[in-house]
């Protein structure tokens, strides 16, 4: 229904069919709010975001309100402003100049839509410009519809999906840089005139080197639990542009949308284009506030295809066995997971190939079939044995790339991604080529893989999805030649297509989103996986940093966290305790990588007991509210983070020491997120073998106490952790 809601003064309402209106639109969530000043026939203006304010006059009255253009398009807009929006109509026209021309707000599930429609004075370009505010979480989503109303096709040179205007003053900004094995490196730094970019161009994946999610400290350098704090995340899987321009010295421009270096756009008439979401979120307790909201809107509002569930404890056998899998391993692997008292088994790479067997990773993407040698006795004997023994059992795929070398490149060359007449360049293994997912046959391929696989075996109850090439090799032998510039975006259009196909089929398997590591943990794709592999990289020192990065955005039962074996390669040898290993683990979605077969026997141990005290902590860590206590990056020796139930009776505490030195103070650390008048006690969980539980196990403290004295945790050995169930 569309309603004329929230025009809170209105100069002419009643009158509304015979006269102009304008007014102010509140965007409203629990907390915080959204202003916008809508004029019909006039630019659609940004007032305010932030905390609730009850009444909007104050707002004026305290010169706090910005007036500034809610989607500054080129030719609407000074100059000097960056645009979000800018379109090369057909007749060479760059400019356009929107004007209000309708408003209207809907319920949607838990959340309110508001819509403005924008007309350009000249030509017959309608913009429309969403935001999304949900009614239990501090979350709104923004996003545009271009429609292209002229008779020939437009470009869109710009298209962003969002913009805010936010008031100069001492602001940080914090975003996600990083690398494959070191990923989700937060890296803060204050917002100086002129632009920052944060861009990601790899093509299909865009979590390595740099994210599509920003944290925005208004009140100066970031702090984890005080300060005002906006967070934002593009929830797309190509290339994007963050952006933040400062041109004079009352406000910064924030800008977030689709990259449009080689995908300006082409809209054909009668066209539309909807932009990806920008979900922004505001709170007045720091990071780990901002943090926090991400994670309840994604486990509430179906942005992680997980919601609220648990994840199963599993072991992978990537890092145990790499590419020398045989049914004699995995059944082996299999006794021991559940000897462990884990729930699932994942066979990892290597199972596949027929004329081409997948041996290593120069061959055999795309042929997905069982390879005889190795399994003769096919899947059903390892989805049987998974039953026998009261386990679930997983499989790996990489659907959207091929090797040169497989059965299916041979029967269908045209389906890689190509320049016709350039050589190709070739990616992992030195023949690994990315499929066209902008043509439906291969959307077709790709749906035909998962259906294929789960028709046949019914029992397989995950998937791992994998995409390990970048697009190098820039041409779709499907698009027409003068349709290339839009591949990069139709690329991750064909692919959303397919996996909403395969979640209207397959809605409760459970699917891992994998790009070598966390190349692909954002929120474009997390409504269609379960959970992401946060990094190849399982060094458990390495972790306590990328994992810290990683729940900026991300919640726990969102993210893969693994025991590895040592020494590890990745890091040039690292021995680390498995204690301290397992704790790290147990912070995320607990599983294993590595081969029990060589495990001593103090590690086994040492892993039952984590798995059985996880199975007891699991709801609070997977599904709590998250507070970041003290940082590694800070520092201090010590890294720690928590987690609380809504209720506030319980919670899970994690301390690890992470450096090492004579005469190291140990900081004091305060707790967060209790009742301050609750009395609570401290259980140490997943004690060391052979240990008995330190000296505050079983001690009761208040919460104020918790929270505002804190607690010097015996930390003496390297790699010292400790983790304490918190109960009332
Ligand atoms: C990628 C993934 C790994 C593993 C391998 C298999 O690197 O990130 O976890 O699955 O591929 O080839």
């Amino acid at each position: 229904m569309k309603e004329k809601l929230c025009l809170l003064f209105l100069s002419f309402l009643t009158t509304l069919t015979i006269s102009a209106w304008s007014g102010d639109v509140t965007i409203e969530t629990p907390n915080t709010m959204l202003v916008l000043h809508a004029r019909e026939g006039g630019d659609l203006r940004m007032a305010y975001y932030g905390a609730r304010v009850a009444n909007l006059q104050q707002l004026r009255d305290a010169g706090a309100d910005l007036n500034s253009s809610a989607l500054p398009a080129f030719g609407t807009v000074d100059m000097v402003q960056l645009p979000a929006l800018q379109v090369l109509h057909a007749d060479g026209d760059l400019n356009l100049e929107l004007q209000t021309t309708d408003y209207s707000s809907h319920a949607e599930g838990n959340a309110q839509v508001h819509v403005f429609t924008m007309q350009d004075k000249l030509q017959p370009i309608i913009v429309r410009m969403f935001y999304k505010a949900y009614r239990q979480v501090d979350i709104i989503e923004t996003w545009t519809e271009i429609e292209n109303g002229e008779k020939k096709p437009v470009t869109l040179k710009r298209y962003d999906s969002g913009h805010l205007v936010l008031r100069q003053g001492d602001v940080w900004i914090t975003h996600m840089h990083g690398n494959w094995a070191a990923e989700t490196e937060p890296t803060s730094e204050a917002l100086t005139g002129g632009v920052k970019i944060i861009r990601n161009t790899d093509g299909a994946r865009n979590a390595h080197l740099d994210a599509p999610e920003v944290m925005v400290s208004l009140d100066g350098r970031p702090q984890e639990l005080t300060g005002r704090t906006i967070g934002a995340a593009l929830c797309w899987s190509g290339n994007f542009e963050l952006r933040f321009n400062t041109i004079s010295h009352k406000e910064h421009h924030f800008y977030a949308g689709i990259d449009p270096q080689s995908s300006e756009y082409i809209l054909d008439p009668k066209q539309k284009f909807e932009t990806p979401h920008l979900a922004l979120t505001f709170s007045n307790e720091g990071l780990s506030g901002a943090s926090r909201n991400f994670h309840r809107w994604a486990r509430t509002e179906g942005m992680l295809h997980r919601g609220m569930k648990v994840g199963d404890i599993l072991l992978n056998s990537w890092e145990g066995l790499y590419f020398d899998i045989d049914e004699a391993r995995m059944i082996q692997m299999m006794d021991d997971i559940s000897k462990f008292g884990g729930e699932l088994f994942v066979m990892d790479d290597g199972w596949f190939g027929d004329k081409y067997p997948r041996k290593n990773d120069t061959s055999s993407l795309g042929d997905w079939v069982v390879d005889k040698n190795k399994l003769p006795n096919g899947l059903r004997a390892l989805t049987d044995a998974a039953r026998e023994r009261g386990i679930k059992f997983g499989i790996w795929i990489e659907p959207e790339n091929v090797n040169t070398t497989s059965e299916l490149f041979e029967q269908h060359p045209e389906w890689a991604l190509q320049v016709k007449g350039r050589q190709l360049k070739l990616g992992r293994g030195g023949t690994q080529l990315v499929l066209d997912m902008t043509n439906p046959q291969v959307q077709d391929f790709v749906f035909k893989i998962v259906d294929d696989l789960l028709t046949q075996n019914p029992e397989i109850a995950y998937i791992k999805w994998d995409a390990n090439a970048s697009i190098q090799n820039f041409g779709s032998l499907y698009l027409p030649k003068n349709r290339q510039q839009n591949l990069y975006v139709d690329y991750h259009l064909g692919l959303l297509k397919t996996l909403q196909r395969i979640r209207a089929k397959y809605p409760d398997i459970v699917i891992q989103d994998c790009a070598s590591g966390g190349g692909r943990a954002n929120y474009g794709l997390l409504p269609y996986f379960d959970e992401f592999w946060v990094s190849d990289n399982t060094d458990a020192l390495q972790r306590v940093y990328i994992q810290w990065g990683t729940s900026l955005f991300f919640p726990a039962n969102a993210m893969a966290c693994h025991i590895n074996h040592c020494p590890y390669w990745n890091t040039g040898g690292r021995v680390i305790p498995i204690k301290f290993r397992c704790d790290v683990a147990m912070s995320g979605r607990l599983g294993i990588e590595l081969q029990p077969k060589d495990m001593t026997d103090e590690e086994r141990q040492q892993t039952s007991t984590c798995m059985a005290d996880y199975k007891q902590l699991r709801p609070v860590v997977q599904t709590g509210n998250l507070y970041r206590l003290l940082s590694p990056y800070d520092r201090k020796g010590v890294a720690s983070l928590m987690y609380t139930d809504d209720a506030q009776q319980k919670g899970v505490w994690f301390v690890y020491k992470v450096d090492n030195y004579y005469d190291q103070p140990i900081p004091r650390i305060r707790l967060a997120g209790l009742n301050p008048d609750a009395t609570y006690t401290l259980v140490e969980k997943n004690i060391r073998v052979g240990q008995r539980p330190c000296s505050l196990s079983g001690k009761r403290f208040t919460g104020r106490f918790l929270m505002e004295v804190g607690i010097e945790v015996p930390l003496r050995e390297e790699y010292a952790s400790r983790v304490f169930s918190i109960e009332s």
